[in-house]
């Protein structure tokens, strides 16, 4: 089974093993093409698949809503991405059957599967903290695809241009500000859900105590708010649980 993870900066993707969510190869990265358009990436991946010597069961993220394989969004690829069929495109290139679905939600299934949210019933919120924001939405272990909370009001403005790990380091925020945006945001995703759990993921979950108690300023205090375990592989190992159709649920 292969994952890969389709970002902004990098594409990354390596063989899972999804007996324990492990990496089962050397994780291969390509700098995503500038223009990042469709086919452009579509040639990036088919490198790094070569890279890999190929796989029959490929599962791809892409930063964006897909709907029934098609791309609807763009807010942080190239606008030729809305209306792509991605799994044909993809399918084509690799020569055999793909799946594709939003990197938020694939590191959601990763981190439900074998990480912080592993055996979590009730409403279960994964939140990617990178150049945009992710959201990843479960209830009893069921995800709700493509929420796209990264996109909610917070402050007048969209909320990954305020609280997004890319507008820390573009604003040069100190922690403490940057960890009060994010705990603004997180309380307002309490307000809205009433989640049992917030998973925050993303590059920036392994730096979580840098922040975590500024953010613990801003929110209401009754929400477990934890890190993500999977750190950077969750997306490819999203990928590859997406692409075995093995449930993702909490429970089973
Ligand atoms: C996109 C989402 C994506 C998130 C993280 C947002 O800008 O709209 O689809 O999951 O960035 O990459």
């Amino acid at each position: 089974m292969v994952g890969v993870d389709i970002g902004g900066t990098g594409c990354k993707a390596a063989l899972v093993d999804l007996l324990n969510g492990e990496l089962a190869s050397e994780r291969q990265r390509i700098d995503t093409p500038h223009p990042a358009t469709p086919d452009a990436v579509a040639q990036t991946v088919v490198r790094l698949l070569d890279v890999l010597g190929g796989a029959d069961v490929i599962g791809l993220t892409v930063p964006a809503v897909v709907r029934g394989g098609v791309v609807r969004s763009a807010a942080n690829i190239d606008p030729e991405w809305i209306g792509t069929d991605a799994v044909s495109l993809f399918s084509e290139a690799l020569s055999t059957s793909c799946t594709v679905l939003n990197d938020a939600d694939a590191a959601g299934i990763a981190e439900m599967r074998f990480g912080a949210g592993s055996g979590r019933n009730g409403v279960v919120v994964v939140v990617t903290l990178g150049t945009g924001i992710g959201t990843a939405v479960f209830t009893d272990g069921v995800l709700v695809p493509n929420t796209e909370l990264g996109h909610i009001e917070l402050k007048g403005m969209d909320a990954e241009q305020y609280a997004a790990s890319s507008v820390r380091d573009r604003e040069d925020l100190s922690w403490k500000r940057w960890g009060h945006r994010v705990g603004r945001y997180m309380a307002l995703l309490e307000k809205l859900l009433s989640p049992e759990l917030i998973i925050v993921g993303g590059g920036v979950s392994k730096k979580f105590d840098r922040y975590s108690d500024h953010m613990l300023e801003k929110t209401s205090g009754e929400t477990e708010i934890v890190p993500a375990q999977s750190l950077n592989q969750a997306g490819i190992v999203g990928a590859a649980i997406a692409a075995s159709r093995i449930p993702s649920t909490a429970t089973s």
